[in-house]
């Protein structure tokens, strides 16, 4: 018999913006906040694929549509929001887009990432500025941008709200020909952590989730040395602990860098809803 866990909440009826929605982790983040009753904003830049006939078609394929329609061919709702996390207009549209058509926001989810491959000697500037603004500036901005509506509902309550952004285990150990990436998962726990702090007063959880290694476009289209120890995962086990952290606010759990494989072990509890 499952330990019924007081920190659930139900998600019915919340609103979530996740970014990096149109395939891989965010996709599977997407379609688990669904599955709980979460109205979805799909975000990323992809509305058209063209990955077939790629070496990579099997993990590089999705577009924000797609994931849309399988929210709705699971009977739940959304939109999908063409958004360049790197461009702050993009994600001051995305916020506005979101107010307009659910008229708030609960839960952000700051998933879209990129790879910065190179030598730091090799390293192309342009790689780098795109990395720390994808990476970095993004999650920052897309915060910025949310949080007076976030502020503004009813965090009080006992729901309050949660924000939870993907870092890495290369924000923690080293990644051969990874310095860029590295340090910008690095900033992007230190902000998310500080954060927490921020807004702990607003009852909204800011939260730091490592997903491990997981079957991906990113993982698959880039080599990793290094990192082949650490089991594989499909993008949908991150579901669990997703819907959990969704369901959190600053009084039930926040401030934590957490690893997805250690869900149920050593924080959370597998969610009975
Ligand atoms: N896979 C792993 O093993 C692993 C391990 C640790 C951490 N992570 C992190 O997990 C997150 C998701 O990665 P993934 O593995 O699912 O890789 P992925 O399949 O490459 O997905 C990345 C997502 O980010 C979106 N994205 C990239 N640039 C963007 C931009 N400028 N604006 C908006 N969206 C953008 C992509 O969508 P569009 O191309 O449509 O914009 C895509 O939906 C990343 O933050 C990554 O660093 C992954």
């Amino acid at each position: 018999m499952p330990k019924k866990d007081s920190s659930l909440v139900s998600l019915k009826g919340k609103v979530a913006v996740v970014t990096g929605g149109s395939r891989g982790i965010g996709r599977s983040i997407c379609l688990g906040l669904s599955s709980q009753g979460v109205k979805v904003v799909v975000a990323s830049r992809t509305e058209t694929d063209t990955s077939a006939n790629t070496p990579y078609e099997k993990y590089g394929s999705g577009t924000i549509g797609d994931t849309l329609e399988r929210i709705e061919e699971q009977g739940g709702t959304g939109i999908a929001v063409k958004c360049d996390v790197s461009q702050a207009d993009d994600i001051q549209r995305l916020v506005a887009t979101t107010l307009d058509h659910f008229g708030r926001v609960d839960i952000l989810v700051s998933n879209a990432g990129i790879d910065c491959a190179s030598p730091v000697i090799d390293l192309e500037i342009e790689d780098l500025d795109r990395c720390l603004a994808v990476n970095i500036r993004g999650p920052l901005l897309l915060c910025k941008f949310a949080l007076p509506a976030m502020i503004a509902s009813d965090t009080s309550s006992d729901s309050g709200g949660s924000i939870f952004c993907i870092t890495s285990g290369a924000a923690r150990g080293y990644r051969l020909g990874r310095v860029g990436y590295s340090m910008s998962k690095a900033a992007l726990d230190r902000m998310f952590l500080s954060l927490a702090e921020e807004v702990r007063e607003h009852n909204i959880a800011v939260n730091v989730l490592s997903p491990g290694r997981v079957d991906t476009w990113m993982n698959r289209r880039g080599d990793w040395p290094g990192t082949a120890h650490i089991p594989m995962a499909e993008p949908d086990e991150i579901i669990p602990a997703a819907i959990w952290l969704a369901g959190q606010s600053a009084k039930s759990f926040t401030g934590q860098l957490i690893e997805r494989a250690d869900f149920g072990k050593t924080w959370g509890l597998q969610p009975t809803l």
